[in-house]
């Protein structure tokens, strides 16, 4: 995802032994970014990364497969019971973002979905013994496409959520056919809530991850969800644009 030839105003903090900038600083609406400029002897031109690091916009934290959570990480968690029995300890969640799942909750529930928390807070051992029990389980390539290293997952900010559905006495998961409409109507009401979809089909090679309709990610607002949902875009392509 180039967006911009590397502008004047940076601040370059790392210069690679040839003489490519790495990693560059600079502040653009107020807001502290980090910009990784790809190597311009292997990719042809110098473009530039807009990843956000600190902002007046408390929910737009990026953390991805490259860019690990900075600490200290501030948010708040509170706590949340899911009725979903299989959760190991990993229900609670960012402040505000459970005053938004529990209205989101609310309306799915009144349009016929009994929907709960599978996942939400993860601390970064638990992450780790998820990434662990996975890898066995799975091998190592499918972990590394479905699931974030310890440091590098969103959910260890307490802002996403993994959904899981109740249907007919059965709690339903993952991949399910029985899910398809359930994931479409979540797709299509997340940002009303002020979460998006974070790993959309189609949008892999950005997020290097599988796609996964059931992870949401609160991003403070309505209108900030809508923005990024309304057209199509993950997180990455909306703060290359917006900041
Ligand atoms: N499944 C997502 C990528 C995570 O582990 O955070
Ligand atoms: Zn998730």
């Amino acid at each position: 995802m180039a967006i911009a030839r590397v502008p004047h105003y940076l601040k370059v903090s790392a210069v690679s032994e040839d003489g490519v900038y790495e990693t560059i600083e600079y502040t653009k609406n107020g807001s502290l970014l980090l910009g990784v400029q790809f190597h311009p002897e292997i990719e042809g031109e110098s473009y530039l990364f807009d990843w956000l690091i600190s902002s007046c916009h408390k929910y737009l934290c990026l953390v991805n497969r490259d860019f690990a959570i900075q600490y200290p990480c501030n948010y708040k968690i509170v706590e949340y019971h899911s009725k979903y029995s299989k959760c190991v300890n990993d229900s609670n969640m960012e402040e505000n973002t459970y005053l938004s799942w529990q209205v989101f909750k609310k309306f799915l529930y009144e349009n016929g979905y009994d929907a709960e928390v599978e996942s939400a807070y993860r601390s970064k051992e638990l992450q780790e013994k998820i990434y662990q029990k996975i890898e066995q389980e799975e091998g190592s390539e499918y972990v590394r496409e479905h699931v974030a290293k310890p440091g590098f997952s969103e959910h260890e900010l307490g802002l996403a959520i993994d959904i899981c559905l109740k249907k007919e006495d059965e709690w339903l998961s993952g991949f399910d056919e029985r899910l398809d409409d359930f994931y479409y109507f979540l797709k299509d009401n997340c940002a009303n809530f002020g979460f998006i979809l974070r790993y959309p089909k189609g949008k892999e090679k950005i997020t290097k991850y599988n796609y996964e309709p059931w992870h949401i990610r609160f991003v403070g607002n309505k209108e900030i969800a809508h923005s990024i949902m309304d057209n199509h875009k993950i997180l990455e392509e909306y703060l290359s644009e917006e900041y």
